[in-house]
């Protein structure tokens, strides 16, 4: 992987600052794990992930938010944030304030609240469309994985640079009717396939990870997700390929709107997520890459989160006790 120069803009004070960020967002959302409503649980994360934005010296710019202006009434694509609009570093945004809104209602594992942030114009403005998703963690020759290649071709790459036969090659996929033929072929390979329910930021991520045994990510899910899996990828290595799927007209248009010419395009990292990136998530329930948040006796609340930047590819795990309701 290419050395990232240090970024002026991102200040080092800002990396740590993220991360009370996606705490707030995560402790709110946390409140209401496993009560069933995916929808409070989601506002509770964006009130408090909004909130916690606005404090930060900034001229925030979301670019990957929780929709379109007219569909999102808070951290929509285009709002500013920061308490330092027209005077602070321009930064650009791409935030998930609850990945994970079904697994939350029902007390699943790996919801976590999640952003991204970069130098203005250096995250991709993806649309709210499907893309297809192809991960592996660092340590590979690059190029090793295509989405011009089959997944059997995939797998094969993989496991031979591993040193390993293909069916001992565990596979994570989004459990989703649409991948019923991708897991065919993966099962006729012979490999592990771990399936999980939702959340394939945590999933791509989870192949940066060895203890987790997921060597790839494979399958479609959002886009906006693929550029936050990406942002975390360029920070601690990896490689990632995404392309853009689209159902309809009205989607390649939304496409076209965000200035995306090329619809069949494969992106590559540092396509998604340009020069250097701050990468923070605060996990809301336990997950593969960090614990939820718990209510501990006396008032306090625990929560654990995770901080990375591209240009120095330093990785900090924090651990947080927060004594007062925030
Ligand atoms: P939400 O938090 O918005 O519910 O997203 C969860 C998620 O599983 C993402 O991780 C994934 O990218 C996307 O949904 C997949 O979409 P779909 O549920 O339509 O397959």
């Amino acid at each position: 992987m290419t050395v990232t120069p240090a970024s002026k803009v991102l200040d080092r004070v800002l990396v740590l600052e993220m991360v009370r960020v996606t705490e707030a967002a995560a402790i709110h959302a946390a409140r209401l794990i496993g009560r069933g409503d995916e929808k409070a649980a989601d506002a509770a994360a964006v009130e408090a992930m909004r909130a916690a934005l606005n404090e930060l010296y900034m001229d925030g710019t979301v670019v990957i938010g929780e929709g379109e202006r007219d569909e999102a009434p808070m951290l929509f694509i285009g709002e500013k944030v920061g308490s330092a609009i027209g005077t602070g570093p321009k930064i650009d945004i791409a935030l998930d304030p609850l990945e994970g809104t079904t697994i939350t209602a029902k007390a699943g594992p790996n919801a976590l609240a999640v952003l991204a942030c970069a130098e203005e114009g250096n995250l991709l403005n993806a649309p709210d469309v499907y893309m297809d998703k192809l991960a592996v963690g660092p340590g590979y020759p690059e190029g090793i994985i295509s989405l011009d290649r089959t997944p059997t071709e995939n797998v094969k790459a993989v496991a031979e640079a591993k040193g390993v036969r293909p069916d001992e090659i565990i596979v994570c996929v989004l459990d989703r009717p649409r991948h019923a033929a991708l897991i065919e072929e993966l099962r006729a390979i012979g490999c592990g396939i771990q399936l999980i329910p939702d959340g394939d930021v945590a999933g791509v991520i989870a192949t940066t990870n060895e203890d987790t045994g997921i060597d790839i990510y494979m399958g479609s899910g959002g886009a906006p997700e693929g550029v936050l899996a990406a942002a975390a990828l360029r920070c601690v290595g990896g490689q990632f390929n995404g392309r853009l799927l689209f159902r309809n007209d009205d989607e390649r248009a939304r496409a076209r709107k965000w200035g995306i010419t090329d619809l069949n395009r494969i992106y590559v990292l540092e396509e998604l997520a340009k020069g250097d990136c701050i990468f923070a998530a605060t996990g809301v329930t336990d997950g593969s890459l960090l614990s939820g948040v718990k209510q501990r006796r006396n008032g306090i609340m625990t929560t654990e989160s995770v901080v990375m930047r591209a240009s120095s590819r330093t990785v900090r795990w924090v651990k947080g006790e927060h004594r007062k309701s925030r």
